[in-house]
């Protein structure tokens, strides 16, 4: 397993491109089942989940061609026939989101069987709301050996309120309706930019959905959808990441090729802990990280968009360590989300966890040490950590990393950072 070797207390400086949104590209490449014409999609990221999507397609029977572009890949997606329309154990352990499959085969082909994601380091994260708006489609149901196998003979539009608001939840059954007949409304709908985006590209391939990014999605459904091409939105979440890379290094950094519009909430704590960032929602699509801010601390709360988002959760309790005061950061999305606060409390910072709120005192020195990523954000985290501590610091587990951040190594070498990948080879 790789490695990272941070050397730490080195401002940040210069220019960093942000990548395609790996949970824009996701739903992205599930929706090219929907059709049998030819799907282009552009400023995919070059991270492992992406891969892992494409052998899922792969395995369905559905082949994807990939060049390597200035921003990011392009996929081209052609689902004419499917060989198997089955979701393997495998590939959805890896990956939770091979769940996006799920309402696209049973639009498109009628039938699915996708195996149930099980547990994941940061919640129980189950799939029943997915299940339960299929039901109310006219899917059928099955559980069988850890799979789940949903059967329907033409979906049927219908109106659907989502108890808990979940964002792949809201995908998979917008992504189903496209094709059922009749007009479906989604209530309580996750109102995410991935969301938003995937919406554009399924009106792109013909589909008729109106009010994604609002709580109420009305989608009539259509008898085909058609190719379209269609370029991923910037992940946010990784813009934010190098916001605050920046401003816990004390650097100044420009954050390039992002929507400060996804980023409202985040700009708004991030200014009210006293980090200045130059940039926000109306100006160009980059935002800059101004050193000289002394960090203040502040409470934070995590919510469904446009809320503090969960994925920025941890990079923002690591940016506390290094504030002024206490804060306290409340996870309200999922249960077990503070796995890094016990590696960060190795590197010195004091950090108290009480089920869903984590007391955050500082500022602490942290000094470099060998800790270990247990999830994608956690990961992040302990990177930013490296990066402020002084002395070295060793990741073990970076594929926790690799999944979602694209080439960051060498993202945050070219602005200065003093940071290198040791492969198991080595
Ligand atoms: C998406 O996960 C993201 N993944 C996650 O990003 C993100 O943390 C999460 O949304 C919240 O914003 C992708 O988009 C691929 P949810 P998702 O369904 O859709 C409960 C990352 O770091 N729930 O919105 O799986 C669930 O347990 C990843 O990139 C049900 O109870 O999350 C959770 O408590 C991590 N039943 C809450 O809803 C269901 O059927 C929100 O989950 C579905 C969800």
């Amino acid at each position: 397993m790789d490695k990272f070797l941070i050397t730490g207390g080195r401002p940040l400086h210069g220019r960093i491109v942000v990548s395609g949104a790996k949970n824009a590209a996701l739903p992205a490449l599930a929706a090219s089942l929907l059709t049998d014409q030819r799907v282009i999609l552009r400023n995919i990221p070059r991270v492992r989940d992406l891969s892992t999507m494409r052998s899922l397609l792969e395995d369905l029977g559905v082949d994807s061609s990939v060049t390597h572009e200035t921003h990011g890949n392009r996929v081209e997606i052609e689902a004419r026939q499917l060989l198997n329309p089955v979701a393997p154990y495998e590939l959805v352990k890896q990956m939770r989101a091979s769940v996006l499959v799920l309402g696209p085969l049973v639009a498109r082909f009628g039938k699915a069987r996708v195996s149930l994601p099980g547990g994941c380091a940061i919640g129980v994260r189950p799939i029943n709301l997915h299940l339960k708006g299929l039901e109310k489609l006219g899917a059928s149901i099955k559980f069988d050996h850890g799979y789940v196998d949903v059967k329907a003979d033409g979906l049927k539009g219908t109106d659907f309120y989502f108890d808990t608001i979940s964002v792949t939840g809201t995908e998979n059954l917008m992504m189903a309706a496209t094709l059922a007949e009749g007009v479906t409304v989604l209530e309580n709908a996750a109102r995410e930019p991935e969301v938003q985006d995937l919406a554009n590209l399924l009106n792109k391939m013909g589909a008729d959905i109106e009010g994604a990014g609002t709580p109420r999605i009305r989608i009539r459904g259509r008898s085909k959808l058609q190719g379209a091409e269609h370029s991923i939105i910037p992940d946010r979440i990784e813009a934010g990441t190098f916001l605050a890379a920046g401003a816990i290094t004390a650097g100044e950094l420009v954050v390039d090729r992002c929507i400060p519009e996804h980023l409202t909430s985040v700009l708004a704590d991030l200014e009210m802990c006293g980090v200045k960032v130059v940039g926000g929602p109306g100006g160009p699509q980059t935002l800059t990280v101004k050193a000289g801010s002394t960090l203040q601390a502040l409470d934070v709360t995590t919510q469904e968009y446009p809320g503090f988002p969960t994925d920025m959760q941890a990079q923002f309790m690591t940016l506390m360590t290094q504030a002024e005061g206490s804060s306290v950061i409340t996870e309200t999305i999922f249960e077990n989300r503070f796995m890094h606060a016990l590696e960060l409390a190795r590197m010195g910072a004091d950090i108290t966890v009480n089920g869903r709120r984590a007391v955050v005192r500082g500022p602490t020195l942290l000094s470099g040490a060998k800790i270990q990523a247990s999830d994608l954000r956690a990961s992040a985290s302990l990177v930013l950590a490296g990066l402020a501590a002084e002395g070295d610091t060793i990741i073990d587990r970076v594929y926790h990393i690799d999944r979602g951040y694209e080439r960051i190594e060498e993202k945050l070498t070219q602005v200065g950072a003093r940071i290198v990948r040791i492969s198991e080879s080595d």
